[in-house]
């Protein structure tokens, strides 16, 4: 923490102003799941549609060669916004394309989630249990597939009727079979309003002025800019990759860092209290 005090400030007044008044907006991939275990990285929800057996050897090559072309991009402290944004969009668009052209099944998704290598961070139980139990809305907002975190969620049985999840989802057509994604396209770097054409859901929340944030990438902090009534934003942030390059700039923004923490205990631990 940069700043115990204001960070102490912030979670007497959630508490204060209690449960009703609370929503929780999180990233998912590398936040909710985790980022390694067993010293090896674990998959984002594109990943494993990547490393899954439905791709071919040539369209496993060709979608790894664009994350070694275009992660280093994504997390470059020295670049500007308007400089990665362009790439993100390519990178997505042509990750997307190269998906759509190996005739995934609807019917497969679950399977492909089933044999993955995929895991939620520890305590993720009692995370998602405590907000349903408390009728904390939960809004998921992703650049990963929406199909494959809803997926990972249904099968670790957390997904509670609180969770609204934004992300890109796949489009199949009358046969079940990938043809493209839906629209708007969400990449690391437009996280914000302009990809949240149903504010309806930010108007139901506006009376919950409190909010905890989770995120791993600078690009989350534009999360919550979409909520017209903020009294409380606690931002949470899970550094996981090149740590020491980027702690100055993640505890400029984040309010609490949490640096190569697999769990969500912190997290758990705020929540407990406000309750
Ligand atoms: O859920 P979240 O917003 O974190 O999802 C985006 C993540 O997916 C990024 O961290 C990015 O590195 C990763 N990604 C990927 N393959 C792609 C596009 C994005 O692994 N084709
Ligand atoms: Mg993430």
């Amino acid at each position: 923490m940069k700043n115990p005090d204001h960070v102490r400030g912030i979670i007497s007044s959630i508490k204060k102003d209690g449960v009703n008044k609370l929503q929780v907006i999180s990233d998912f991939d590398m936040t909710l799941s985790r980022f390694g275990w067993n010293g090896r990285r674990c998959p984002t929800s594109h990943n494993i549609l990547d490393n899954s057996q439905v791709i071919t050897e040539e369209g496993k090559k060709q979608l790894k060669d664009l994350l070694h072309y275009y992660y280093p991009i994504e997390i470059d402290p020295n670049r500007t916004l308007e400089e990665k944004c362009p790439l993100m969009v390519e990178w997505w668009t042509r990750a997307h394309d190269l998906l759509s052209q190996q005739k995934i099944l609807k019917g497969d998704i679950a399977q492909i989630v089933k044999e993955s290598e995929v895991m939620l961070r520890d305590g993720f139980n009692e995370f998602f249990d405590q907000l349903h139990k408390n009728n904390v809305p939960l809004f998921i907002f992703s650049a990963g597939v929406g199909d494959i975190l809803e997926e990972i969620i249904r099968q670790a049985n957390v997904f509670h009727p609180n969770i609204n999840v934004v992300s890109n989802y796949m489009d199949f057509d009358d046969d079940g079979i990938l043809r493209g994604f839906k629209r708007p396209l969400i990449h690391t770097y437009n996280k914000n309003n302009t990809v949240l054409n149903n504010t309806e859901y930010f108007q139901q929340l506006s009376t919950k002025t409190s909010i905890i944030l989770l995120g791993d990438s600078m690009g989350d902090l534009t999360m919550s800019d979409g909520v017209t009534n903020v009294k409380n934003i606690l931002k949470i942030g899970f550094l996981n990759d090149k740590v020491e390059e980027h702690r100055g700039k993640y505890l400029e923004s984040y309010d609490i860092v949490l640096e190569r923490d697999e769990t969500l205990d912190v997290v758990n631990g705020i929540l407990r209290y406000t309750f």
